[in-house]
């Protein structure tokens, strides 16, 4: 089975399993959003009906929230919860000090919202997303659809005094029509190449009118486990002050071939 699943997916795997063990009984838990987040799901709800584990889940998306139902986890609103113990999520680039770019699947708002709610964000991810410099995946920015375009000219405005490569933005299709996120809010993906200064720029971005969010987690991640093909996960805590880091092994032959893309 697991020989079906490409390198990425192993990794991905590899650390949703690993992650998924540090959620306790009793914890009221943010569920990111995502194909590495869709494993995780997947996992609590093993844990959920095999070793009784209970949890009160936030979900990060209606995706995200329908596939959690659907392996029976109990989920609740996060006003419900009003807080959580643990968020768990993946990103589309993060670098040494867990500065994330989120956002790839949309739900850059309800992530954010959740993850800052939280005692502890633990992110999932693969090798290949860490950089030395954040921008090379395009930055996502949620706007409203109201006037959308003036907002988007404004946001390529200012990013002509700020420290980034590129400032061409480009409004996510679904199709031929504007993507729409769980809020009703389009996003403006920016190809900036090179981010200099990610904490400036998500202050500049998020006083435009019209922005509501931009995809930038900036001192909210406190961990990452980070997944490796061969089944391997290696931890960085970065609580300390100083990165500890240490290593496990999952089991891939538990993996399946479902590919959990949501
Ligand atoms: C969803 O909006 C994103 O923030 C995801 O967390 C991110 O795109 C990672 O996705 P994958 O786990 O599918 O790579």
């Amino acid at each position: 089975m697991t020989e079906e699943l490409t390198p990425i997916d192993r990794a991905k795997y590899a650390s949703a399993h690993c992650a998924a063990d540090f959620v306790q009984d009793g914890m009221r838990v943010g569920l990111g959003t995502g194909s590495t987040a869709a494993w995780l799901v997947r996992r609590l709800g093993a844990r959920v009906r095999q070793e009784g584990l209970r949890i009160l889940a936030v979900p990060t998306s209606t995706r995200t929230a329908q596939l959690a139902r659907e392996v029976g986890i109990n989920v609740v609103s996060l006003d419900e919860a009003r807080w959580l113990d643990l968020t768990i999520d993946g990103a589309d680039e993060f670098d040494a000090e867990l500065t994330l770019i989120k956002g790839g699947g949309g739900a850059l708002l309800q992530e954010k919202i959740v993850a800052t709610a939280s005692d502890q964000m633990i992110v999932i991810t693969d090798a290949a997303k860490e950089v030395k410099t954040l921008g090379a995946f395009p930055l996502p920015v949620e706007v409203i659809p109201f006037g959308w375009q003036a907002t988007q000219a404004l946001v390529e405005e200012v990013l002509s005094s700020l420290d980034v490569m590129g400032r061409q933005s480009s409004l996510r299709m679904n199709g031929a029509q504007p993507f729409m996120t769980d809020e009703g809010n389009h996003i403006l993906d920016l190809a900036l190449g090179r981010i200099g200064n990610p904490r400036q720029l998500s202050l500049v971005l998020n006083q435009i009118p019209g922005v509501v969010e931009n995809g930038l987690f900036i001192d909210i991640a406190d961990q990452v486990v980070i997944g490796h093909a061969d089944g391997t996960c290696e931890l960085r805590d970065l609580t300390s002050g100083t990165p500890e880091t240490s290593q496990r092994r999952v089991d891939l032959g538990e993996a399946s071939n479902i590919f959990s893309d949501i």
